[in-house]
């Protein structure tokens, strides 16, 4: 069913476009800009093309058709046009501090005290993006796992100067999104996944670094191994049931 609330998405490559058909998914009209003009085109284009193969393989979100999906979401030529009155904006421009707090400056100038800021960076610390907006307030981070769409856990995480009440809307629309909102209490260098992923991937180096395990044995390990618990259980979960639990897990535990 079609909303009448406004969603802008400000970047249109690959994480912009599927928050696009995420926040389209459930009727949100979805207004999306992108400064290189072409990109929006291109983006709209491969939009179509997700939604329809995604309704072939019966893995379409939502209840609306494809075709329905497709026109609630419109590009636009101007930032103006894409943020202003939107009820939620996701920012997914390049990694660069720079270009983030520009685009933040330009936001914060468009919109009013209603409006939730949001951005999708991968590990830049909030305070560092909004530290001198005047709706600093209405500022957060929801981080996404690439392809949206496909992975739900977004990280949740607020500058220090986040109002609870952004904090419970923007979980509020994860959720209502489809997606799978982890809430941080605080922002720390590295949010929660990449950091999880980064002690992973850094052990897994020096495992072959140091002629321990071939790179092959390090993927087996994972693929045929801790993936068949993790796909369903959390790491603190499967300690907690795995034999005697938490309590003797010290013997093998070496930091
Ligand atoms: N790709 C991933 O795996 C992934 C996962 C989670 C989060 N992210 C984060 O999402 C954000 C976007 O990543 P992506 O992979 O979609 O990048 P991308 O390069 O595919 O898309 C970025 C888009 O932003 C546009 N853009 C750049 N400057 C702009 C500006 N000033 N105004 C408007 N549009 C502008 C570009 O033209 C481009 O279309 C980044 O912050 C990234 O760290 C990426």
């Amino acid at each position: 069913m079609p909303r009448d609330e406004k969603i802008g998405i400000v970047g249109s490559g690959f994480i912009g476009r599927s928050w696009a058909m995420l926040f389209a998914g459930v009727g949100y009209q979805v207004y999306m800009y992108d400064n290189k003009p072409k990109q929006v085109t291109g983006a709209l284009e491969d939009i179509l093309q997700q939604l329809k193969d995604l309704e072939t393989s019966g893995l379409l979100r939502g209840t609306a058709s494809a075709e329905e999906q497709y026109k609630y979401i419109k590009g636009v030529a101007s930032l103006k046009e894409c943020v202003t009155g939107a009820k939620f904006i996701q920012e997914a421009v390049f990694e660069d501090a720079e270009v983030k707090k520009e685009v933040f400056k330009q936001i914060d100038e468009l919109v009013d005290s209603k409006t939730i800021i949001s951005s999708s960076t991968s590990c830049i610390v909030p305070s560092i993006l909004s530290a001198d907006l005047t709706h600093r307030a209405n500022f957060i981070v929801s981080h996404p796992v690439n392809p949206p769409y496909y992975v739900p856990m977004v990280e949740v995480v607020p500058a220090p100067w986040t109002s609870k009440d952004v904090v419970a809307q923007t979980k509020a629309i994860m959720i209502e999104i489809g997606q799978a909102p982890v809430m941080f209490a605080k922002e720390q260098p590295g949010f929660g996944a990449n950091r999880i992923q980064y002690a992973i991937l850094n052990e897994c180096k020096r495992l072959v670094e140091n002629g321990v395990l071939s790179a092959e044995g390090v993927d087996i390990m994972m693929k045929d191994g801790f993936a068949y618990r993790y796909a369903w259980m959390g790491p603190l979960e499967t300690a907690a049931l795995n034999a005697n639990g938490t309590v003797r897990m010290s013997s093998c535990f070496i930091v």
